[in-house]
């Protein structure tokens, strides 16, 4: 027995136990494009710096080619004995070209490796996450444009309260969205800096060139500080934190999916790609995917909360509590793919019922606001005693079993005289509408104009 790392001080392997709760081969192979990576910045820098020879160097770079071959070939045997992936690919390495690849680790620890490669990984994941984010983005403006004077009742406390229009609340998550790739791009700004080079903790006696390898690496910069860059996780956990917001944003959307397929509103019904049905009742439609993008939102808020324990109480610099910073991480990100992808679909081919929709938004009242608001416009009532009168008429209105813009006139005029006829022109939930028009609301033709905007901005 003798450890590629240790082996010099150490006369004995470590106990069956200890390799287990210590190795993390298991999840941190995923990181083994950005570790080859870094290796051959890494190494390609010491060379310039004639810390390595270019012999050396060039031996480096043709067994770390052949070692990311044999992992995407999967041909690569990971040893749970090497720990993790960085003294997995530095023992082949080693085995393969011999001396040149003890050179390698000159002027470097795994603690300021890992943390170039999770930084690589983590800006990888955001502008993966950005591309889908704006595919979605693209898919609810989509259905927003064809949708843009559909009409639906708008909610408060889930009960009816004034009409909107279906292309309205989709533009709602549009603009959510466009502040979740936001955070992901402001958590990419401040985790662009190359840890590479702090080495363990302290820096390194090498006259090494961190510029080079943080350029190489595609870096804004190398990091100023090296106990903060070997130390510290924020990067991972705001983009933690970036996830968490975009998947409660993305959980709401699926509770409203959810709602309205269910039988009672009926407002959209999914294709069967995205629906599945019942082993015992042959009736059922279950939206699944919706269920599931809103659960997963669970594991995206543990893996924040999760990290952040991890790292509350830490003392400076590395200690190997931060090795479980990696699944979860992986772990949130997986989940957010998924659930963007499924959503992604189900926006594409759901099929919204616009009768029922119209139909639930002249019940129940909706139109109440706008005769208050026409009390106050017409007739100079001040609002709150408008507020009382449209209050009296809608009772008037539910006693009869009616729908306001069904209500006699002479009904209207017992509660207060000065109605006259052009109080149906802003009873029907399309006049309700159109009359939104001041920017931001949901009149058709400003959310038509939201949406081709979007369509635009995002094509
Ligand atoms: N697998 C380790 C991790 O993920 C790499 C760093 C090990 N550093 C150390 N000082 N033991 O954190």
């Amino acid at each position: 027995w003798a450890n590629l790392q240790w082996g010099g001080r150490f006369a004995e392997g470590p106990a069956a136990i200890m390799q287990a709760i210590n190795a993390s081969i298991g999840f941190d192979y995923r990181l083994w494009r950005e570790d080859i990576a870094g290796s051959l910045a890494h190494a390609a820098m010491l060379a310039k710096q004639g810390i390595i020879s270019e012999a050396d160097e060039a031996a480096i770079r043709q067994g770390l080619s052949e070692i990311g071959a044999a992992i995407a070939e999967q041909k690569f045997t990971f040893d749970p004995a090497l720990e993790d992936i960085h003294t997995n690919i530095e023992a082949w390495l080693v085995g393969h070209i011999g001396e040149a690849g003890r050179r390698l680790h000159t002027g470097r620890s795994r603690n300021d490796q890992v943390a170039t490669d999770f930084r690589l990984w983590v800006r990888a994941a955001v502008d993966a996450l950005d591309g889908q984010l704006r595919d979605l983005m693209r898919a609810l403006a989509g259905r927003a444009a064809e949708h843009a004077a559909t009409i639906m009742p708008g909610f408060t406390h889930l009960q009816t309260a004034q009409p909107v229009t279906f292309g309205h609340h989709l533009l709602a998550y549009v603009e959510m969205l466009a502040r979740d790739r936001g955070r992901l791009a402001d958590c990419r700004v401040r985790l662009n800096e190359c840890p590479l080079g702090a080495a363990a903790l302290a820096g390194t006696t090498f006259p090494i060139d961190r510029a080079m390898t943080a350029r190489t690496l595609g870096f804004d910069r190398p990091t100023a500080n090296s106990l903060d860059s070997v130390s510290d996780r924020d990067f991972a956990i705001e983009f933690l934190a970036a996830l968490s917001i975009l998947a409660m944003h993305l959980s709401r959307f699926a509770e409203e999916i959810v709602i309205w397929t269910s039988a009672p509103y009926r407002f959209v019904r999914l294709s069967d790609a995205f629906t599945t049905g019942s082993s015992i009742m042959p009736q059922k439609r279950n939206p699944d995917a919706a269920e599931l993008a809103r659960a997963k939102t669970g594991r995206i808020f543990g893996a924040l909360t999760g990290l952040l324990t991890v790292m509350k109480g830490l003392p400076l610099a590395y200690a190997k509590d931060m090795q479980e910073d990696k699944e979860a991480v992986f772990d949130a990100a997986d989940a957010a793919e998924l659930v963007l992808a499924a959503m992604a679909g189900m926006v594409r081919d759901m099929q919204p019922d616009p009768a029922r929709m119209r139909a639930a938004a002249g019940a129940d009242y909706a139109t109440a606001t706008d005769l208050a608001d026409y009390l106050v416009r017409e007739l100079g009532l001040p609002f709150r005693t408008a507020h009382h009168a449209t209050g009296r008429i809608v009772s008037a209105a539910e006693a009869r079993g009616l729908e306001l813009a069904d209500l006699p006139l002479a009904a209207m005029q017992e509660i207060e005289p000065r109605i006259t006829e052009k109080v149906f022109e802003v009873l029907t939930v399309e006049a309700s509408v159109a009359a939104r028009s001041a920017q931001g609301g949901t009149a058709p033709e400003n959310v038509a104009r939201e949406a081709a905007r979007w369509l635009e901005a995002l094509a």
